[in-house]
């Protein structure tokens, strides 16, 4: 038994991704007499480091990267009134629930197999003078712009939202995501590229959209608006009202806490580090995957994966069976459909809303829905391991 046990690769989706280091720095900071946990100085800081670090002028710090979805939502609905929405059908449930939840229409299109964003002339297909927003996921590390798509977008004057929550340090063009849209998203789950236990951040350049965030945030008031131009606008409106309870929205409490700040400070300080490593992770396990077996052909540049992605060439569901086994067998934790468990259209939540049997009509997405993998990609993952990994995924018969 200890045999097999040594011989098996152990591989969780996510390891080590809160260090000794971070909570070392969490209980630094409750070392003081009184500390102040909910959203204060360290909330402040972190937003300030997170924008100087992905190069926005504005960030919001939640909790969790479907709340930025939520209120970025929210705020392009009271900025821009409900419409059309752009969404893929490979995301996560956040970014289309946010859709649905504020009264706006998906439309969705089929994703591009080298980089498993939106196909970019798919989305220029779907604009019509409908479309308010083109929703983009970044998904798990890969870029989904192209120059054309940004022209196009511009044009005809439709706001972009990134939801980069699979995809931090990801860029185009040398410049990161999450700094080419009116708003991006980030989420600092367990599970991605840094974390703060659960959170997300909301980021934009665009002052208004930045006030309107940060009420959203806190249940709608007006206090908390970050310019005292917005404040004494909205007292002298409303003299009826204390100052500091006047609501300009229906808002959520969607706060964060200094833990988390704490936390996220001290992450970002090593994002770009591991960043790299992950990069190298994910090259070693892309050049030595069998290339009649798997894809290996994805649009590499500027991208900075947490995950493995591991896609069978064929629709083979035998030899799909036999790879889930094996990897099952060597303790090799993954999930299949890789982002958000595939075809979103197969899901439940939209059956009263979608044609029977739409889902047929993506035929990219439906094959990462049945044959698509992720595995674990994290810092200290050996060379070693991954060319093990390759090595037995290989060996699987075809
Ligand atoms: C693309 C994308 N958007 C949004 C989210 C939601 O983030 P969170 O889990 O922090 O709520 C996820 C989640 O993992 C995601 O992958």
């Amino acid at each position: 038994m200890i045999g097999t046990n040594i011989k098996k690769l152990n591989l969780p989706l996510m390891s080590n991704n809160i260090t000794r280091d971070d909570l070392d720095a969490v209980i630094e900071f409750l070392k003081q007499d009184e500390p102040i946990l909910t959203q204060s100085t360290m909330v402040r800081k972190f937003e300030e480091e997170w924008s100087k670090w992905s190069g926005v002028r504005y960030s919001v710090f939640v909790n969790s990267g479907a709340s930025a979805n939520l209120i970025t939502m929210a705020t392009l609905k009271h900025h821009y009134g409900c419409g059309e929405v752009i969404v893929p059908t490979l995301t996560w449930v956040s970014d289309i629930a946010s859709v649905l939840q504020n009264g706006f229409k998906p439309v969705f299109v089929d994703i591009n197999p080298r980089n498993l964003c939106m196909d970019d002339s798919l989305v220029i297909s779907k604009l019509s003078e409908k479309t308010k927003v083109v929703f983009i996921t970044h998904v798990q590390g890969f870029n989904g712009l192209t120059e054309r798509l940004l022209q196009v977008l511009k044009e005809r004057h439709v706001v972009l939202v990134e939801d980069v929550c699979e995809s931090h340090g990801a860029t185009f063009g040398g410049q990161k995501l999450g700094t080419f849209g009116l708003i991006s998203n980030f989420s600092f789950y367990y599970a991605h590229h840094m974390s703060t236990i659960e959170g997300g951040m909301v980021c934009t350049n665009d002052e208004s959209v930045y006030e309107t965030v940060r009420m959203l945030r806190s249940h709608g008031l007006v206090r908390e608006a970050f310019s005292d131009t917005t404040k004494q606008n909205y007292i002298q409106g409303h003299p009826d009202l204390s100052s500091d309870f006047i609501f300009a929205y229906p808002g959520y409490n969607v706060r964060n806490t200094e833990i988390g700040a704490v936390l996220g400070r001290n992450q970002l300080k090593r994002l770009d580090e591991n960043n790299a490593k992950r990069k190298r992770n994910f090259e070693v396990f892309l050049n030595n995957l069998d290339t009649s077996k798997y894809r290996t052909n994805f649009d590499m540049e500027g991208s900075c994966n947490y995950a493995l992605n591991l896609i069978i060439s064929k629709p083979d569901p035998e030899f799909r069976d036999r790879v889930e086994n094996t990897l099952r067998e060597n303790s090799v934790e993954f999930r299949r459909g890789s982002s958000g468990g595939g075809n979103q259209l197969r899901q439940p939540y939209l059956q009263e809303i979608i044609p029977e049997k739409e889902y047929e009509k993506y035929p990219e997405v439906e094959h990462i829905h049945f044959y698509g993998f992720y595995i674990g990609n994290y810092p200290d993952l050996e060379e070693e391991k991954i060319l093990r990994l390759c090595h037995t995924l290989n060996e699987v018969a075809n």
